[in-house]
């Protein structure tokens, strides 16, 4: 049965889109079965690997039940896709008429025992979508830099999810907070680092050793449309998010 992992954090550019694609392809690179789901209407993920996401279906056919997951997937090299696109942004308001935040968990069922990882990107916010994410969470990874504002934001964050496991019977867990785009010798980062490392103990959520850090290398990479290891740029990014496959892999068979 696969295990569906989501990247989710309201705040924007803390790497949500970036880790689930590298994530994703480091995890492919070494046999597993992985399935993305691009569930952010911005489509970055979906554009990052080429995939296809205006003449087929996709995660907003798939959310809405027009589609079955079967039909939406994309089989690319780097790793399957279910890519999305900017109808996905009605889909923010046509599910509180549907009233529902099990779609997507009911909409991966049928294919979920055939992918080892379901990794799933979300929007810059808590809405529908990302509940619907959690709801069909296994694990939840929550990408942070570490900026004022980002460590505020891990409390509500937790507290969206605490409310998904209250009302939506969401079963995923907080499987750890990590630190990106870290610039090591800054004073100002390892204070701010260190005050969410505070929060996170306050709340029982896990911190990954690992920490992923600041580097052109993966502008290059969109640019390219080619993930790190495939460009093989930059060595120490590419161990950064080796040390995090591992991290995540742990306890795996
Ligand atoms: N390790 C990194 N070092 C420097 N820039 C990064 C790194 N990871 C991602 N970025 C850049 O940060 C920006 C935001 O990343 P993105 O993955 O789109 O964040 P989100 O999905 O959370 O909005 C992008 O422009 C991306 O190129
Ligand atoms: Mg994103």
């Amino acid at each position: 049965m696969g295990k569906i992992i989501v990247f989710a954090n309201q705040k924007g550019g803390v790497t949500k889109t970036t880790t689930t694609w590298i994530v994703s392809a480091g995890l492919k690179r070494r046999g597993y079965k992985v399935l993305v789901v691009d569930f952010e209407p911005q489509g970055d993920l979906s554009d990052s690997v080429k995939a296809e996401n205006e003449k087929y279906v996709t995660s907003y056919e798939l959310i809405k039940g027009e589609a079955t997951a079967e039909e939406c997937i994309q089989h690319l090299d780097v790793f399957d896709i279910i890519p999305a696109n900017q109808l996905l942004y009605n889909a923010e308001l046509e599910l509180i008429e549907m009233g529902r935040e099990h779609k997507l968990k009911e909409a991966l069922d049928s294919i979920k025992d055939r992918y080892d990882f379901i990794l799933v990107d979300t929007p810059p916010n808590l809405g529908n979508l990302t509940a619907n994410a959690f709801t069909a969470a296994d694990e939840i990874i929550i990408p942070t830099t570490a900026g004022k504002y980002s460590v505020k934001a891990i409390k509500e964050i937790h507290l969206s999810i605490k409310q998904n496991q209250k009302y939506c019977s969401g079963k995923g867990y907080i499987r750890g907070l990590l630190f990106t785009r870290v610039k090591s010798n800054t004073n100002a980062g390892k204070l701010m680092q260190s005050v969410g490392i505070d929060i996170c103990q306050q709340l029982q959520i896990p911190v990954f050793k690992t920490t992923i850090r600041e580097t052109t290398a993966i502008e290059n990479a969109q640019i390219e449309q080619l993930d790190i290891f495939v460009l093989n740029e930059n060595k120490e990014l590419i161990a950064d998010y080796n040390a995090l496959i591992d991290e995540i892999l742990q306890g795996e068979i």
